[in-house]
């Protein structure tokens, strides 16, 4: 009964990519069963870059649906949509009050979002981390999988937490990161050293989770790989051949060096059909509970509110907590 708590997020933006799948939602599913699970939709945190609010909706909706496609159990995680909760943001005004301007200056993501958004550095892109670490501490979480470019952000959280506990005695416990067994960061397919990203403006670079067969067929055959010909794992000398080894490796649940057996002597042609054939029959089931549930919003609703409820209950005892020991006067 003493099971660890998880807690991670992704933003409500866009399509996500098998990059999301490979790299979170499949190793999510995975820890259902050893851990207490909480999964949210990260809609405020989407607000800190202008959206449709339409779009924002929809994605907001489509995202629980894949969550669930993926194969997340919502009697099993507690699933739930971040704005739905409240004690997220009262927490976060809270620790913005124990967080240095100095620190939120550091930030890598902070710095790049700033030069890709100059028209619009709000201060929620300022405070992004305080609310991500308030996300964390609400729950207690032992564990946060979390991929590179939110490790800073993970630092930061425990940063806070310790100085919070140093205040006022032991309030928070000090989250770790989770780092996956299998290295599964999927890059991009035309662009190889880079993540495939859901915002990469370059449509053959990723592969939606909602691509037909033939849409994954192509973009798997324009592919970039190398002159070599050869299927061998080198990251750093081939790395559009390496990542598509990956992908084949977490879906076929196969090592590197299978996979250079079974390939051996045959082109790439022969192996990047043998890797989109793979990704579309892992695909397909996805997708087929994944239009199904869309089919019905009424249910998906249910499913977030039933989950808002349980994440309440948990992250109000932290809350309370909190405002008890910096002095807050409690109803
Ligand atoms: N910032 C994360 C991202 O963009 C999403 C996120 C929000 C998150 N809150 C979180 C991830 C809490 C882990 C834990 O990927």
């Amino acid at each position: 009964m003493n099971k660890k708590t998880i807690l991670s997020g992704i933003q409500a933006t866009g399509s996500l990519t098998l990059g999301n799948y490979l790299g979170a939602l499949n190793n999510w599913v995975e820890m259902q069963e050893e851990y207490d699970c909480y999964y949210m939709i990260a809609d405020l945190h989407t607000l800190t870059i202008r959206n449709n609010p339409e779009t924002l909706k929809e994605n907001t909706l489509k995202l629980i649906a894949l969550y669930i496609a993926s194969g997340l159990n919502p009697e099993k995680n507690t699933i739930f949509i971040q704005s739905h909760v409240p004690a997220h943001t009262q927490l976060s005004w809270i620790l913005n009050c124990y967080t240095y301007m100095g620190e939120l200056n550091r930030m890598t993501q902070f710095k790049d979002k700033s030069s890709k958004h100059a028209d619009n550095i709000n201060s929620g892109l300022f405070t992004y981390p305080v609310l991500m670490a308030a996300d964390i501490l609400a729950y207690n979480a032992d564990l946060v999988p979390v991929g590179d470019d939110q490790k800073q952000h993970l630092e930061l959280t425990r940063d806070i937490a310790e100085r919070f506990n140093s205040l006022y005695g032991e309030t928070f416990k000090i989250p770790e990161p989770y780092t996956k067994k299998v290295g599964a960061r999927i890059m991009g397919l035309q662009n190889p050293t880079a993540k495939m990203s859901k915002s990469s403006q370059d449509p053959m670079d990723k592969i939606l989770l909602t691509d037909s067969p033939d849409e994954i067929r192509k973009k798997f055959k324009k592919a970039v790989t190398d002159s070599e010909n050869c299927v061998r794992f080198d990251r750093e000398s081939k790395p559009g051949v390496s990542n598509l080894m990956s992908i084949y490796g977490i879906i076929k649940n196969k090592t590197m060096d299978e996979i250079e057996k079974q390939f051996e002597g045959q082109g790439y042609g022969a192996f990047k059909t043998a890797v989109a054939e793979a990704v579309i029959e892992r695909l397909e089931p996805l997708q087929n509970k994944y239009n199904e549930l869309l089919e019905n919003p009424d249910k998906l609703m249910a499913i977030c509110n039933k989950g808002a409820k349980k994440a309440e209950e948990k992250a109000n005892r932290v809350l309370k907590d909190v405002y008890k020991k910096v002095g807050l006067v409690i109803e």
